[in-house]
This record gives C-alpha cells, structure tokens and sequence, in this order.
C-alpha cells in the first residue's frame, strides 16, 4: 500500500516537473521568436528608411541608377518645381504684364517729337524679317504651351472638363516637344546673324541712366539718350535670348530625349534650368511686344517692311543713323 501510494507520488512529481520544464521552454521559444520579429521588423524598417532616403544597393539590371529603388531627387526637384517655380513664373508673367500697362497709362506712349516724316530707311532685310518672325512664332507657341503645361492646373484645369483638359495638356505637350527643335535652329541662326551689332559700347551705360528716353513725365521728359543700330535695352534683350535661349535649348534636348539615359539629378536640374531661363525669357518677351507694338511710335513697322521712317531713326538710333549717312549706305524706300 505504502509502495503503491509512493509511486503515484513520483508518477505526479515527474509530471509536474515535466509541465514545467515544457511551459518554461515554450516561454523561452515564444520569447526568442518575439525577439525575432522585432529584430526583423527594425531591419526592416531601417531598410525602407534607407530605401525611402535614396540609398542605393545592388541588382542585375542595367542602365544608370540601377541600384536605386527610390531617387529622392526626383521628389526634391518635383517640390522646387510646384512651390517656387509655379508661382515666380505666375507672378513674373503676371506682374510684368500689368507694371507695363499701369506704365503705359501713366506714361503714354513714347512719340515721335518731330511726327513721321514720311521718308522710309531701310532697316532689315527680307532674311532678318524670316528670321525674326519664325524665332517669334516658334518661342510664343513655347510659351503658351509652356505656360500651359506649368500653371494650366491651377488656371484652365478646374473650369474645363476633363477630355477638354486632357486634350489641352496633351496637345501642349506634344507641340511643345516639336516646336522646341524648330526654335533651336532658328534662335541659333539669329545669334549668330545679329551678334555683330550687338556689342555693348560705352555710351549703351547713358542709355540705361535716362531709361533709353521713354519717359514723358518728370526730369527725364523728351531725354533722347545716344544708340547704334541697336539700343542698350535691345541689346539686353538680345544677350538674354542669346544666353537663356541656350540654357533652355541644351536643358530641354536633355529632357526631351529619354534615350540619354540621364541621371536623375541632371534630367532635375535640366528642369529647374529650363523652368528659370524660362522665366525671364517670357518676362523679357513680354516687355519686348509692349514696346514694339505700344510704347515706340513708328517701331512696329520695322519688323512688318523692314524699312523705319527717318525721324523714328534720327530719334531712337541717331549713332546708327548718322554712320548710315556719312558712309552712304543710307538707303530709302522707292514707293
Ligand atoms: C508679337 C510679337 C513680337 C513683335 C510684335 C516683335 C516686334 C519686334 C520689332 C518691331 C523689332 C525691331 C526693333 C528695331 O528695329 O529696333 C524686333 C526686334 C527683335 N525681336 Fe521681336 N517681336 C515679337 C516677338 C519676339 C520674340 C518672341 C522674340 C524672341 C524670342 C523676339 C526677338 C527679337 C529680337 C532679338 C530683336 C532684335 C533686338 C531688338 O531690336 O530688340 N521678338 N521685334
């Protein structure tokens, strides 16, 4: 009886020992497991964190950048672009537009002092004439596009529908892409044709003191400051589409031709230099048509005949004019 009641006390004993040693070990494995995970879970986070921040690895693709899962310059250029880019180039086109017109009313338009006299110069010839005016059409179709494809979505996108906005982004995307090559080659042949009579001379820094001698008001009225063939404020123009047009001309071949095969970083610092000298060409621009068309009495009809009425010439570019007439290339319009 005795035996018999000290082996069900064993039997018992190695039971709860047996449980407990079981227990204990599963403690341990679900701990150890447990560990695992968060060891795993914080690889892993750090992975995606290092993913996330641009780190590069390795992989059997080909091609630049093969490495990179996620290019944060991509998102960095993208955040440049939308919040100092978009609205600069808004405030540029908009706020160059209305000082010219508040200035134009204030001012009035810059008049011949002597009228026209009637007797026409010859100014450009018929090969200046097509240049100009396919570099003028081809760069305001750019803008337009441009401006299009910069601001559209805050300006046209929310009042259309959306076929209509697809078709317009669409189609502005895709005259953009080929009028950029067209502008290229005559922007090219422009510069290099004008480059001559466009050097800065000492007397271009007067120019800029009496305002080139626009102004009807106040102690610069009827000022007719000294200027060649082309003024100082001509001249800017003409320097700035030489340089902007050529950062925009080399920016935008490199993004336009996705068979480069670019780095991230160049295809987005191709964008921000595109997107700034586009800026000021399309400021320049602006200011460049109001003064054509309103502001210089007589100017407009040197790039419409080539020829400019002789006071205009007297007026504006006296320098040039006297040269003309003392070397005998001075040439009029036989009516
Ligand atoms: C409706 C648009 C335009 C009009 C009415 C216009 C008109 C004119 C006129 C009248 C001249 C001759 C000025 C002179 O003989 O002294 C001129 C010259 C010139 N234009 Fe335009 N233009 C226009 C657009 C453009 C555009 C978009 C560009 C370039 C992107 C441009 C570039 C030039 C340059 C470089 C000159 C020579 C420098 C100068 O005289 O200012 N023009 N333009």
């Amino acid at each position: 009886m005795l035996i018999k009641s000290l082996r069900s006390l064993f039997a018992l004993m190695v039971l709860v020992f047996g449980l407990g040693l079981a227990s204990t070990s599963a403690m341990a494995a679900a701990e150890q497991s447990s560990s695992q995970q968060a060891t795993a879970q914080t690889s892993e986070a750090d992975l995606w964190r290092a993913v996330k921040a641009g780190e590069s690895g390795s992989t059997t693709a080909k091609g630049v950048e093969r490495g990179v899962l996620i290019n944060v310059v991509g998102e960095q250029g993208r955040e440049v672009r939308n919040k100092y880019m978009t609205p600069v180039m808004a405030i540029a086109v908009v706020g160059v537009f209305v000082a010219f017109l508040l200035f134009y009313f204030v001012n009035g338009p810059s008049r011949l002092s002597k009228g026209f006299s009637g007797k026409m110069v010859f100014r450009w010839s018929k090969a200046d004439l097509i240049i100009h005016w396919c570099v003028a059409i081809s760069c305001l179709t750019l803008i337009f596009t441009g401006l299009n494809i910069m601001l559209g979505k805050h300006v046209l996108q929310p009042y259309v529908g959306g076929d209509i906005w697809a078709a317009l982004i669409y189609g502005s995307k895709t005259i953009h892409d080929w009028v950029g090559p067209f502008f290229i080659v005559a922007w090219a042949v422009l510069v290099i044709k004008w480059l001559p009579d466009q050097m800065l001379k000492s007397y271009d820094f007067k120019w800029f003191l009496t305002v080139g001698g626009y102004f009807n008001i106040g102690p610069l009225k009827g000022k007719h400051p000294d200027s060649g063939f082309a003024n100082a404020g001509e001249k800017m123009w003409f320097w700035t589409l030489a340089i902007f047009g050529l950062f925009i001309a080399i920016s935008g071949v490199m993004m336009v031709l996705p068979n480069l095969d670019l780095p991230r970083e160049a295809s987005m610092a191709a964008l921000l230099v595109h997107g700034v000298s586009a800026t000021l060409i399309i400021a320049f621009t602006i200011v460049h048509i109001w003064m054509a068309t309103a502001l210089s009495e007589g100017g407009m009809e040197c790039m419409v005949s080539g020829y400019c009425d002789e006071n205009w010439a007297m007026q504006h570019h006296n320098l040039w004019y006297d040269e003309i007439k003392a070397n005998g290339t001075l040439k009029y319009r036989e009516d």
